[in-house]
């Protein structure tokens, strides 16, 4: 290995696929399992890996997935980054760092996804790359005993069935499409995808049952809802049942439908505890119940956004409410969004270009990145110094035009 690291990058052959496993799994301490140890996964996308061998060694691997992401009011291209690590016998040199380079410039260079986005195994890794959380995810909990619907929560005269993994599948694809384009931090789910949510491997189930699926169906014949969840039975010293029901997903179109679906997760015998780690801290789950305390968020953060071009990201976007004001963003990891933008915007489009004027506020990367998908304020981000407002009034007319109505999540690990 020489120290000219992004010359050594390169991407992985699909013969190279079953040391990636090896490399990945030794890297995140887990034993590697599932139906793709020796073949590529139909997810993956070899020409957009990069490894790094050292001799007959793997040293480093990534990847990106081409992903859409829905952002407020709008869907766009979105680079998923995926399958970092870096051998405990290579670490901190600068492995890491040549790989978020070369993806970051490259994405830019080749106008690809104007956004990238991760999940991050450990909090401190990539906010020096620009990246930070934009979306969080619940960590819902609550006791059944306390957990009951409102009396005036409306349950339609719909059905819910429990039905087989093919029935379920066909029918959630088509609520979800109905869905995630309006949630800012969702992300497409073609049949490869759907297949990798569902594939229920017995190593990730903890110990609970395989996933049980839930239908929820009009009086029409049409599918208005899905959920699907597993089962962890327990007994307490006494021998009461103190089984964990554990909520992998629940949407719905409607929200009679949403609340039938519910309804019959809260019954489920022998119960005692729910929990639904994925589901966003805004979940209307929360308003549906009689004791708003009994369910516990505690909320972490999901995806992790990076603006690549700022000018491009941002007028991609939409904007509640009108703005038309000239930022300046500090980005040492990419030079070329350092500066000033022009952004303005409105509900139905937003434009971003390069200007000379004075500035009305001024903020780093990874400040712009997280305010992107439209959950974090950039007035906490100015209560914490970390955006400095010129003009007066400035936070708050960007913080208003930069948030939505629709509090973004992403419930789609990656
Ligand atoms: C995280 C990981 C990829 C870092 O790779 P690396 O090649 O050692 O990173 P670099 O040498 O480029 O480090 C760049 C900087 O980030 C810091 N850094 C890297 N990983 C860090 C971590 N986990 N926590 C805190 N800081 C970290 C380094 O200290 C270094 O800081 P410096 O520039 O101030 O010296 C590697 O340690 C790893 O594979 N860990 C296990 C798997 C994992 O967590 N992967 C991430 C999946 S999202």
């Amino acid at each position: 290995m020489t120290d000219d690291l992004d010359a050594q990058l390169r991407p992985a052959t699909a013969e190279e696929w079953p040391a990636l496993v090896r490399a990945m799994s030794d890297a995140f301490g887990n034993t590697p399992s599932g139906p793709h140890l020796d073949s590529v996964p139909p997810v993956a996308e070899m020409d957009r890996s990069l490894v790094l061998w050292d001799g007959d060694r793997l040293a480093a691997t990534s990847g990106i997935y081409s992903r859409s992401l829905t952002v407020p009011g709008a869907v766009v291209p979105c680079a998923g980054i995926t399958w970092v690590t870096v051998s405990a016998t290579h670490r901190r040199r600068g492995i890491l760092t040549a790989i978020m380079r070369r993806q970051l410039t490259h994405l830019h260079e080749q106008q690809r996804e104007p956004v990238a986005a991760l999940w991050a195994a450990e909090f401190p890794i990539y906010g020096r790359f620009g990246y930070a959380p934009a979306t969080s995810r619940g960590n819902l909990t609550g006791r059944t005993e306390r957990l009951r619907l409102r009396s005036d929560v409306d349950l339609g005269s719909g059905r819910v069935d429990v039905v087989p993994k093919e029935t379920y599948q066909a029918a959630a694809t088509a609520v979800h499409e109905q869905l995630r384009r309006f949630v800012p931090g969702n992300l497409e789910r073609d049949l490869r995808w759907w297949d990798r949510i569902l594939r229920d491997e017995k190593d990730d189930r903890d110990g609970a049952t395989e996933l049980r699926y839930l239908l929820h169906t009009e009086a029409d014949g049409s599918v208005t809802g899905y959920a699907a969840y597993r089962l962890k039975s327990a007994r307490t010293d006494g021998g009461e049942p103190d089984s964990t029901l554990i909520v992998e997903e629940v949407r719905a179109t409607r929200p009679p439908a949403y609340a039938a679906l519910w309804q019959l997760m809260l019954s489920i015998d022998l119960v005692r505890t729910v929990r639904a780690p994925m589901l966003s801290p805004d979940d209307p789950i929360r308003l549906l119940v009689t004791d708003g305390r009994a369910l516990h968020a505690s909320p972490v953060d999901a995806l992790w956004v990076r603006l690549v071009d700022v000018d491009r990201a941002l007028a991609a976007r939409r904007y509640p409410t009108p703005i038309d004001l000239v930022i300046e963003v500090s980005d040492e990891f990419c030079p070329w969004n350092a500066g000033r933008w022009r952004v303005s915007g409105h509900p139905a489009g937003g434009y971003c270009g390069r200007t000379d004027l004075d500035p009305d506020l001024v903020l780093g990367i990874e400040e712009l990145s997280a305010a992107y998908l439209g959950g974090v304020s950039l007035g906490t981000l100015h209560a914490a110094g970390r955006v400095t407002e010129v003009s007066p009034g400035a936070v708050t007319l960007a913080s208003t035009a930069f948030s939505w109505p629709v509090t973004p999540w992403c419930p789609d690990e990656f």
